[in-house]
């Protein structure tokens, strides 16, 4: 997967800031629910730095295994430099692993990027062994103000079509499952008894400028940045900064809430 889609080009940034100020307080919520136990085999699917799976890591212990599968090679390389060492460059569904050999397997963030999200489901379920646990993570559709402010520049660089193709293209699962009774009947539909659906928030103190590079780590921005011109660039991230600026201060509140679905994998 190379082109915007593709998180290689900000796994650096995500690395810095987003990985641990936004995907990693719902990661943790969601490892707490799975309810890892020392010795266990585990799977970090679209595990990008390897944010889940050293939560993971931490719960399985020496005895255990937690082995991670994601489409971008940088992303990769990140997570093993952080001593997450079984990692697999490949996507869901079309998993490297044999049927029911995990005891607990997520994906932190991942399914709203793929368009067959049902057979990435069912994939996951087939290499969980019965009465083992998945869990996934989704964002929902709240937005802050400072995202709503600066989602309101980026509209203005860009026509609303082509937001919506490229959202599309590169989310094609993220408003179904923004629904949280969407995300508990997928659950229920891959094979999943028991499944809850709960949401968490995640309230953050950020800098304007970390903000701004979130923003800029983000499918969105990698979007933008591949449509505008340097010249439109470079006046789209002053005015997104200097809207900022005039409605929040330095140092400021960013929240974003999420979904944690989690079930057991039925048993015969
Ligand atoms: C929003 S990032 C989340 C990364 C990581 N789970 C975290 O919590 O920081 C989404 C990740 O999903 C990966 N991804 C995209 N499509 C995928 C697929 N079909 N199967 C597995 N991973 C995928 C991307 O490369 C990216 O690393």
């Amino acid at each position: 997967m190379q082109s915007w889609k593709s998180y290689d080009s900000v796994a650096a940034t995500h690395e810095r800031l987003s990985a641990g100020l936004l995907f990693e307080p719902p990661a943790r919520e969601m490892i707490g629910a799975l309810e890892i136990p020392p010795g266990a085999r585990t799977l970090d699917v679209g595990t990008g730095t390897g944010v889940a799976a050293l939560i993971a890591k931490e719960k399985v212990g020496e005895a255990g295994i937690v082995a991670a599968i994601d489409p971008s090679l940088v992303m990769l390389r990140v997570a093993r430099g952080k001593g997450i060492d079984r990692v697999v460059h490949a996507v869901a569904p079309g998993i490297p692993f044999r049927d029911g050999l995990f005891d607990r397997v997520f994906a932190n963030f991942v399914i709203s990027h793929i368009a067959d999200a049902e057979s990435a489901l069912l994939d996951m379920v087939r290499v969980l062994r019965p009465g083992g646990r998945l869990g996934v993570t989704a964002w929902t559709d709240e937005q802050d103000p400072p995202r709503k402010l600066w989602q309101e520049v980026a509209d203005s660089f860009v026509q609303p079509d082509r937001w919506r193709e490229a959202l599309q293209a590169a989310l094609p699962s993220e408003d179904r499952y923004t629904d949280p009774v969407q995300l508990e009947q997928a659950l229920a539909g891959a094979g999943l008894d028991s499944v809850t659906v709960r949401r968490v928030e995640n309230i953050m103190r950020v800098d304007r400028e970390d903000f701004l590079a979130m923003r800029e780590a983000s499918t969105q921005t990698r979007f933008l940045r591949s449509n505008l011109d340097e010249d439109q660039w470079n006046r789209f991230r002053e005015q997104a900064r200097e809207a900022l600026a005039k409605n929040f201060p330095e140092r400021m509140e960013h929240r974003r809430s999420a979904w944690i679905a989690v079930g057991v994998k039925r048993v015969g």
